[in-house]
């Protein structure tokens, strides 16, 4: 690389306004547009569930997952199945305040979507008429590629589930990476093109072993959003208190980028030390008369 051109990208990191600069508000055709093109970066994807963090991720992110994981991060339950379409609508209306250019995507929960393609088709509609978000999504795959076309043919955008599925965890006996077995690989495979087929404008694939991944990704022509399924995914998304340092306890696929955890306690200690001391409120926090 020339001199020149090194200066002129440094200069271009450093322009505040560059910075600053909004990035235009991401589609469902912009989404799905990014699997051909072969010269677009991997898609960046990541949970959120409040207003505030919704603003911080939405210059980095092309699409905020209000993901029913958020029962287990910010609700402290112990899996997913006890999340409400209240908790998601909920959280859904705080993202959509706080997100301006990324696109916005709210997880249906267990018990809302799979009775019939009727009821989700109304319970999405509920989704995203109080949320404002631009796509749900919904966990499964052949089994639920009737109710992925039902939603996707009436105006609501689905991006589909597979592999390892949280909501399936009784059924399945835990949260399992998949695919380790190759006799496991075909169904899996299948999973995904039958979401696409029925219309999904993309996949989250969870927890499956890297080679299954890059079949996945191969064999469908929608974007595949990885999560513990190796970098051999045209995207990525992890939850973004793991991803923090805010919950404790996380798989091994989770890069932990923070550590909010620690920085959290010791901000309470050193409030709690300091009012038990008296040492908080100082002159300066005090409101003085006129
Ligand atoms: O609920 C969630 O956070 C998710 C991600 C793991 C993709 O579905």
């Amino acid at each position: 690389m020339s001199t020149q051109s090194t200066l002129s990208k440094k200069s271009a990191v450093a322009d505040p306004v560059a910075q600053t600069r909004k990035r235009a508000k991401m589609t469902v055709p912009k989404f799905m547009a990014r699997k051909g093109d072969e010269s677009a970066e991997p898609l960046v994807c990541l949970t959120s569930y409040t207003a505030h963090v919704a603003r911080l991720c939405d210059q980095h992110c092309d699409m905020l997952l209000v993901g029913d994981s958020l029962g287990m991060v910010i609700h402290g339950m112990p899996n997913t199945l006890g999340v409400t379409l209240e908790h998601m609508i909920m959280h859904g209306q705080a993202v959509a305040r706080g997100a301006e250019s990324a696109l916005v995507v709210v997880d249906m929960p267990f018990g809302s979507f799979e009775e019939s393609p009727e009821i989700a088709f109304r319970n999405a509609a509920r989704v995203v008429k109080e949320t404002g978000c631009q796509a749900v999504k919904i966990e499964g795959g052949v089994e639920m590629a009737p109710t992925i076309a039902h939603l996707s043919k009436r105006g609501v955008p689905v991006c589909a589930h597979v592999g390892l599925m949280p909501q399936a965890m009784n059924s399945v006996g835990g949260f399992k990476t998949q695919g380790k077995d190759e006799a496991e690989w075909a169904g899996i495979v299948a999973d995904a093109k039958a979401v696409e087929e029925a219309g999904a404008f993309a996949v989250v694939v969870e927890g499956v072993v890297e080679p299954l991944a890059e079949k996945i990704t191969q064999a469908v022509s929608i974007p595949t959003i990885g999560i513990g399924a190796s970098s051999k995914c045209d995207g990525q998304i992890l939850v973004f208190e793991d991803m923090i340092g805010l919950f404790p306890r996380v798989p091994t696929f989770v890069k932990r980028y923070g550590t909010m955890e620690d920085m959290m306690k010791d901000a309470i200690e050193r409030y709690a030390s300091e009012v038990r001391d008296r040492s908080f409120p100082a002159e300066e926090h005090v409101y003085k008369p006129t």
